[in-house]
């Protein structure tokens, strides 16, 4: 992991980078940014912790932890919460075996992000499979795709 980081560093230094241009090169490497890197980059560009904590938290494309391979977004705005996502929401945790806690199984499969409105109201409630999207996502429907992508991954 040291050297990654510090062919970040040295670029970041060479093109007078951004604090945003080094979280997205850590994010690109390692797929999310983790807790050492922002320490690493803190000590050797004297940058305080907390502006690079700062940065990763506003925008919400950084993460801060690992993600799954394949990504379930439900949508938990107005439209989607009135027509019952919590329901789908309640079972995919269930189907993917996740604590209360946890948004990310075990295996790093899956992780269940919740985001606010995706702009498909009409056809709410809506959840999101790996980027395809699931109008009057009933919890029966997402669960059989959760078990389809299961399968198909345990062929390969
Ligand atoms: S509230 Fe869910 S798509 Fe708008």
């Amino acid at each position: 992991m040291e050297s990654i980081l510090r062919d970040i560093v040295q670029r970041y230094i060479k093109e007078s980078g951004s604090v945003v241009s080094i979280l997205q090169d850590t994010q690109d490497r390692f797929g999310y940014i983790p807790h050492e890197a922002i320490s690493y980059f803190s000590n050797e560009l004297n940058i305080p912790e907390s502006r690079f904590f700062g940065v990763a938290t506003f925008y919400s494309q950084f993460y801060l932890k690992p993600r799954g391979k394949n990504i379930i977004t439900a949508c938990c705005g107005t439209a989607c919460h009135v027509r019952g996502v919590d329901k789908t929401v309640s079972a995919v945790k269930r189907a993917l075996e996740l604590r209360p806690d946890e948004d990310t199984t075990d295996d790093n499969q899956f992780t269940l992000e919740k985001v606010a409105c995706l702009g498909f109201c009409s056809i709410a409630p809506v959840v999101l499979v790996n980027g395809e999207v699931f109008g009057k996502a009933a919890a029966e429907k997402i669960v059989r795709k959760i078990n389809s992508i299961r399968k198909s991954e345990d062929e390969e």
